[in-house]
């Protein structure tokens, strides 16, 4: 199909991405291990990875000629990219201006989060499976719950509203943590949401009998709790949301798998190598670090980024048998 002219981000099936997720770093100071081994991953070359400069004028493009209205800064770990406050600094200065979120696993972050969003971030997710600090280590191999909780804490009284928390459960691991991390969260005014485990762990471990579904969280939710549809409209939010004992608390549930919401979707992702992926599980990237690299200007580089998101698929195809898993983990795409 020919694309028509139109500076946006369109694709093939009529949906328009507006929402930009770019991964700032591979590297992460964790080890969960749904997403990567013990020993780490080969991180990516220093010369690899997009310079601030780079960076910031990829999402410059993105925001003043693509159509892109809502940035989220993704990793491995975003708080470990020097110079982060420089970059969101940078971003939130653009024009017009980008909403700005971080999705984070909270080391650091209790000591950032005011510089944080004194620099510009909006809003932040915080990645926190369990609240009970031996499962904690168990799941991420550090002993580092207690600086999460403090970082949560630190972002909540930093004004960045609301704090989200992604929460994946595993089966024999945490799925007992169901209710307390919601009677946690709720506790604490952060806004949880369970998320089912998707195949795109370094190890290629996942196994669809093992995922615990969506269904099976609302089960166990609803044993504790009185959940009610959220009156809201979802839009292309990821999150099906429940109002909890009748609001004003909630509760999300993320289905990639066995609800997905790629009709709906309006992302598109930007790896900390300058690629741009049409999906989270797409098999061919652009690279657009080349293209800026060998001095093409900034409507080259656009138009380059618009043809990668109309060859945009329908979606991700984990349900179908011949699906297979993307050469990049997780911790290389963003979250
Ligand atoms: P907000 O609702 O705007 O806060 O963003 P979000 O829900 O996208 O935030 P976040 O980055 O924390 O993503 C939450 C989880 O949704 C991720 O951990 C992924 O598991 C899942 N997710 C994020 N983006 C995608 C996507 O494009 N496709 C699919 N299938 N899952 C995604
Ligand atoms: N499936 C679902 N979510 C995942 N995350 C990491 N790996 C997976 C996976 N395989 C989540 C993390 C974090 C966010 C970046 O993605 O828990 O919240
Ligand atoms: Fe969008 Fe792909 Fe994620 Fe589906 S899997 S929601 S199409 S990025």
């Amino acid at each position: 199909m020919p694309r028509p002219e139109n500076p946006h981000l369109i694709d093939t099936f009529g949906r328009v991405a507006t929402d930009l997720r770019v991964s700032l770093t591979d590297r992460c100071n964790l080890r969960c291990t749904y997403c990567m081994p013990a020993e780490g991953l080969d991180w990516m070359p220093g010369e690899q990875v997009l310079s601030d400069d780079e960076l910031v004028r990829l999402m410059r493009i993105a925001v003043e000629r693509l159509g892109v209205t809502d940035i989220r800064l993704t990793g491995g770990e975003p708080l470990l990219r020097p110079g982060l406050e420089d970059i969101i600094g940078r971003v939130t200065a653009l024009s017009p201006r980008p909403r700005l979120s971080m999705t984070t696993n909270g080391i650091g972050l209790a000591r950032r989060a005011a510089g944080l969003a004194e620099a510009g971030l909006n809003r932040i997710n915080v990645s926190l499976d369990t609240i009970d600090p031996k499962t904690f280590l168990e799941i991420t191999r550090r002993d580092r719950l207690s600086h999460v909780l403090a970082g949560m804490a630190a972002a909540r009284d930093a004004g960045m509203s609301p704090v989200k928390v992604n929460a994946v459960l595993m089966r024999g691991v945490n799925e007992t943590e169901a209710v307390p991390l919601l009677k946690f969260c709720l506790a604490e005014g952060y806004h949880l949401r369970f998320i089912e485990q998707m195949p795109l762990d370094a190890q290629h471990g996942w196994n669809r009998g093992e995922m615990i579904t969506a269904a099976e969280i609302l089960s166990m939710l609803g044993g504790s709790f009185e959940l009610t549809p959220f009156p809201a409209a979802r839009g292309g939010a990821p999150a099906e949301r429940w109002l909890v004992d009748g609001g004003p608390g909630d509760v999300g549930v993320i289905a990639s798998v066995t609800r997905p919401f790629c009709a709906a979707c309006e992302r598109t992702r930007l790896t900390a190598d300058g690629a741009v992926r049409s999906c989270l599980f797409s098999n061919d990237e652009t690279d657009l670090r080349a293209l800026a690299r060998a001095g093409a200007r900034d409507e080259e580089i656009a138009d380059a980024w618009r043809a990668t998101m109309w060859g945009k698929l329908a979606g991700h195809e984990i349900n179908d048998a011949g699906f297979a898993q993307p050469i990049r983990p997780m911790s290389a795409i963003g979250g």
